[in-house]
């Protein structure tokens, strides 16, 4: 059977290997066919569930990076008592991008669809387009009267809907559909809870990095960073209405 042999042309520690043939007998996933990416603390996989393709995200087991992660996962409540050990903070990064993303999701967030989730893996719909992820807002040109709303309308909803602060939002972390520009919020391990005590500071700092990008690619573009969070509180209101205190 080829899942298999696919899955073990990759050498995976224990319990990933473990994990990966959980995922396999429940037939949420069931083949490993490349690596797509490779970041700090997770590598991003092109898979299967027999012919659907999917994304396997698998958060590396041996990383240090984790050590500065733990400002993201303290102070947010849902994970307050989760061991602070390095050992385990890749399951509760895991664990909060799962759930941070399902969040979005049911908030009508642009965002993969996460279909399981089996110790350090997550697995989501892929987005892109025969075996090629679709590519970064920062790798193509686009039009900003068609992405600018998008990208308004998909931040209110995560901010004042799922009540979440993506804290990694750039460029980087949005892919874009280049046949018709819809785009896809993806990267949300980091994201954290209003009542976080680094919340406001995140958002400052989101809003600071689309803006920046948005200037330097657009040299006529008149946005500030207040600019855009008015435009994200008008959506607020145009979405939830205007009794909405939050
Ligand atoms: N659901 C997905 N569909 C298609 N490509 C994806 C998906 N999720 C991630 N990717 C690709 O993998 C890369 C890394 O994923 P990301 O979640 O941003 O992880 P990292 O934490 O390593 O930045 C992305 O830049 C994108 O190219
Ligand atoms: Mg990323």
């Amino acid at each position: 059977m080829i899942t298999k042999n696919r899955i073990e042309n990759y050498v995976f520690d224990d319990q990933t290997h473990k994990a990966l043939f959980k995922l396999s007998s429940n037939k949420i996933f069931d083949s490993i066919d490349f690596p797509i990416a490779s970041g700090k603390e997770a590598i991003t996989f092109y898979g299967h569930l027999q012919d659907t393709p999917l994304v396997a995200k698998i958060y590396k087991m041996e990383t240090s990076n984790f050590k500065n992660l733990g400002q993201y996962i303290d102070g947010d409540y849902r994970f307050k008592n989760a061991s602070k050990e390095k050992r385990d903070l890749f399951l509760v990064w895991a664990n909060k991008e799962f759930k941070n993303l399902t969040l979005a999701l049911k908030n009508g967030v642009s965002c993969p669809i996460v279909i399981g989730k089996e110790k350090n893996i997550i697995i989501m719909s892929f987005i892109g387009e025969g075996e090629k992820a679709y590519p970064k807002l920062n790798e193509v040109d686009f039009d900003l009267d068609v992405v600018y709303p998008q990208i308004i309308d998909n931040y209110a909803r995560l901010l004042y809907g799922a009540k979440l602060v993506h804290a990694d939002f750039s460029a980087f972390n949005i892919l874009i559909n280049p046949n018709d520009q819809k785009i896809t919020i993806i990267d949300m391990g980091q994201a954290v809870v209003w009542s976080h005590p680094k919340a406001k500071e995140f958002l400052k700092r989101d809003i600071i990095n689309i803006v920046n990008f948005l200037k330097k690619k657009f040299k006529k573009l008149e946005i500030t960073n207040d600019f855009f969070l008015e435009d994200l509180k008008k959506k607020k209101e145009e979405i939830y209405g205007r009794d909405n205190k939050s």
